[in-house]
């Protein structure tokens, strides 16, 4: 006798029988305005300057940037994360402050060639500094040195001045978003208060809120070459096994006024976009880091995984995790893919 007999209801299998069936219970969508690209600007004009570790990325001045973000219009991708190369660094990473550096040009070029492309800007400043550290290190006979603190400490409340300054620069060039990503306590509030004292009510804030200390953003760190020097970010980026601290790191965010949380690396994090998703009420963005990329893009070009099936699945899964927006080098791609 058949053993499912008396369970006639247990049969899912009714519900796959053809794609339209399919396609009707289908519960997570993925969608092109959904997908956010990180971009890599450096000086110079017509330069696309191939990214070794992150095949198909590369470092693009301003003009071929916006061809670029043409091209993600094209195939429905409404915004972009910047990330800027500067061509002098020094301690202060100075670059970041000034309203003629990379970044400020960037997000001007992309705004007049189009308009409704949402631009948000990456606020850190390992990518400035010689040291490669996301602030102000702390350093005997600098002005902000403290001597209470370890050399080599990355100063909090002295970055975050910093951090504000850098914000209203990047703001008034016309940002639509900032998104801190040095993990600095208080940098949410600290940006928000410079950026409404500058009048810049109206930019928003999309905060790296829960960033773990992971090895996969190795790649990243050749494409914006801003490794640190020394130690390495242990210090202010978060330890992989907590999840209660990230849950209180996106509140914290929350309460300084963030508009988006940002959770990263996307993949190996699918619990915490999930707790955060169930705690909170404010939109959340996963990153699906350059490593994550990495991986994908390596696997694909030995013939050892379908790129396309395999990027598809990981950023359905993100979404179904509970991230309303995902940051992935994919972007341009996978949206051709979904048109
Ligand atoms: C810098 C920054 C990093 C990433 C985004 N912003 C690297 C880091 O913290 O070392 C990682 C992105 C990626 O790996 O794709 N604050
Ligand atoms: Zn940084």
């Amino acid at each position: 006798m058949n053993p499912l007999a008396s369970f006639p209801q247990a049969r899912p299998r009714r519900l796959r029988q053809t794609a339209a069936v399919r396609g009707l219970v289908q519960e997570t969508f993925l969608r092109p305005q959904q997908l956010i690209a990180p971009l890599f600007v450096r000086h110079g004009v017509r330069i696309r300057k191939p990214i070794s570790s992150m095949p198909g990325q590369t470092q693009l001045s301003v003009d071929e940037l916006v061809a670029e973000v043409q091209a993600l219009q094209a195939v429905g991708v409404s915004a972009v994360l910047l990330f800027g190369v500067p061509d002098v660094k020094d301690d202060l990473g100075s670059e970041n402050l000034d309203p003629n550096g990379i970044i400020p040009q960037a997000i001007g070029a992309v705004k007049r060639a189009v308009p409704a492309m949402i631009v948000i800007s990456d606020m850190c400043f390992c990518e400035y500094t010689s040291h490669g550290h996301c602030g102000i290190v702390n350093t005997e006979g600098a002005t902000s040195y403290d001597p209470g603190l370890p050399l080599g400490y990355v100063l909090n409340d002295a970055t975050l001045e910093q951090l504000g300054k850098a914000s209203v620069v990047h703001a008034r060039a016309g940002a639509d978003f900032i998104a801190p990503s040095g993990m600095m306590d208080g940098m949410v509030g600290a940006i928000r208060a410079a950026l409404d004292s500058e009048g810049f009510g109206h930019t928003a804030i999309m905060s790296y809120a829960a960033k773990f200390a992971s090895a996969l953003y190795g790649p990243f760190r050749d494409a914006a070459e801003g490794a640190p020097k020394f130690g390495d970010r242990s210090q202010y980026q978060m330890e992989i096994g907590n999840v209660r601290e990230a849950m209180q790191e996106a509140a914290h965010d929350e309460s300084e006024g963030a508009d988006v949380l940002i959770i990263k690396p996307a993949v190996t994090n699918l619990d915490v976009i999930q707790r955060i998703r169930a705690a909170m009420r404010l939109p959340l963005a996963a990153y699906q880091v350059s490593g994550e990329y990495s991986m994908i893009k390596a696997a694909s070009r030995n013939g050892w995984l379908d790129e396309q099936k395999v990027v598809l699945e990981t950023l359905t899964s993100i979404r179904r995790a509970g991230a309303d927006m995902i940051i992935t080098y994919f972007a341009r791609d996978a949206a051709g893919w979904l048109r």
